[in-house]
């Protein structure tokens, strides 16, 4: 059963995730990051940075969840883009070391196989930073991906691009499709953490932990793994029973 951690500010639950990753990397050099994107892993990245100044991280390997389709990569919202400002960057990881779902590639079903076996080569990931969409999605497997999918390319829903379309000019500028690891991959992480702060992300909290497992709330699938922590500001905790 995931375990709940409710903390009062985005900073405590940064700080939380931080410390157990830096642990890792003092005990395992070349830890494998899964990294996700969006604003809920932003403290953990800041306190990231924060508590590993001076450290040297260049033996860290990451991937990240997932990639826009038909978005150029040196486009700032890019996951390409974020990922590279947001961890690599500010963490001195070496860029070598660090994949995202290639979007842009020409065959999506080679190059998602590929994928897979990148993270498979590395060992798996160790620790899996997570967001939730406000309709439970996990990485880009929107309501109806099957639990056991694996990195593949597929159609945003309309309410996750209009949940994006803060980070763009426009809707009309969110991208229509994506390449996400699947629900499976994911499961794979020998440990997760998901965060979640915000009423907007209430329902999906509710229905990922105390509804019964369910291809419409694809995190409710986390209900199964071993060793998952649920880290939940007070508003995105307040319907869980
Ligand atoms: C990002 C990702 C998405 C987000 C989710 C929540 O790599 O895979 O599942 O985690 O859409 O986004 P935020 O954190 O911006 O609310």
């Amino acid at each position: 059963m995931p375990q709940i951690v409710t903390v009062r500010t985005r900073d405590e639950a940064g700080e939380l995730a931080a410390r157990a990753i830096v642990d890792l990397i003092d005990s395992t050099p070349d830890a494998v990051l899964g990294l996700a994107t969006g604003s809920s892993p932003l403290p953990v990245y800041r306190a990231l940075a924060r508590l590993t100044e001076g450290k040297d991280l260049s033996q860290v390997r990451g991937f990240a969840l997932d990639e826009y389709v038909g978005l150029d990569y040196s486009h700032p919202e890019s996951y390409h883009s974020v990922i590279n400002r947001e961890v690599v960057e500010p963490l001195g990881l070496d860029p070598e070391r660090v994949q995202v779902p290639p979007g842009a590639a020409l065959d999506p079903d080679d190059a998602a196989a590929r994928y897979e076996d990148a993270i498979r080569n590395a060992g798996g990931v160790d620790v899996q930073l997570l967001g939730i969409g406000s309709n439970g999605h996990i990485a880009f497997n929107e309501p109806g991906s099957p639990l056991d999918s694996r990195t593949r390319r597929l159609a945003l829903t309309e309410r996750t691009r209009e949940d994006n379309a803060r980070f763009f000019d426009s809707i009309d500028d969110v991208p229509t499709e994506c390449m996400t690891q699947g629900i499976g991959t994911i499961m794979e992480a020998k440990q997760i953490f998901l965060f979640a702060f915000g009423e907007g992300k209430a329902d999906a909290i509710r229905a990922a932990l105390e509804f019964p497992i369910s291809t419409d709330c694809p995190a409710s699938a986390l209900q199964e793994h071993s060793n998952v922590t649920f880290v939940l500001d007070e508003a995105a905790a307040s319907l869980l029973s």
